[in-house]
């Protein structure tokens, strides 16, 4: 199993998450982060930290999320690891809840 990083990350990108990783699992890309699901140890931190509620365990993907599976795996193999929380974009709060935001995806 893994926690998977799901759509209202998108220009969110809060990063709450990535300071309470103990394996370092997430990677950073231009507006999402991305769970490695090999390093994810399932240790549910980082779900409660993410004021978006963007992270979710893979038994609890809602159906409309089950891309994000691999989308995760797939994009952080390409992105650098982030460990230190930085500010989020100016305009997150305005994204928080919008539908249909995986066509801003910028990789
Ligand atoms: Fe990291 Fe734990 Fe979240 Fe997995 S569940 S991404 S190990 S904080
Ligand atoms: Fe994204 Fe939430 Fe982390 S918005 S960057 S998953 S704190």
């Amino acid at each position: 199993m893994t926690f998977v990083v799901i759509e209202n990350c998108i220009k969110c990108k809060y990063t709450d998450c990535v300071e309470v990783c103990p394996v370092d699992c997430f990677h950073e890309g231009p507006n999402f982060l991305a769970i490695d699901p090999d390093e994810c140890i399932d240790c549910t931190l980082c779900e409660s930290e993410c004021p978006a509620k963007a992270i979710v365990s893979e038994d609890d993907l809602p159906s409309d999320q089950r891309v994000f599976l691999k989308l995760n795996a797939e994009l952080a193999k390409l992105w650098p690891t982030l460990t230190r929380k930085k500010p989020a974009p100016p305009d997150a709060e305005t994204w928080d809840g919008v539908a249909d935001k995986l066509k801003y995806l910028e990789r």
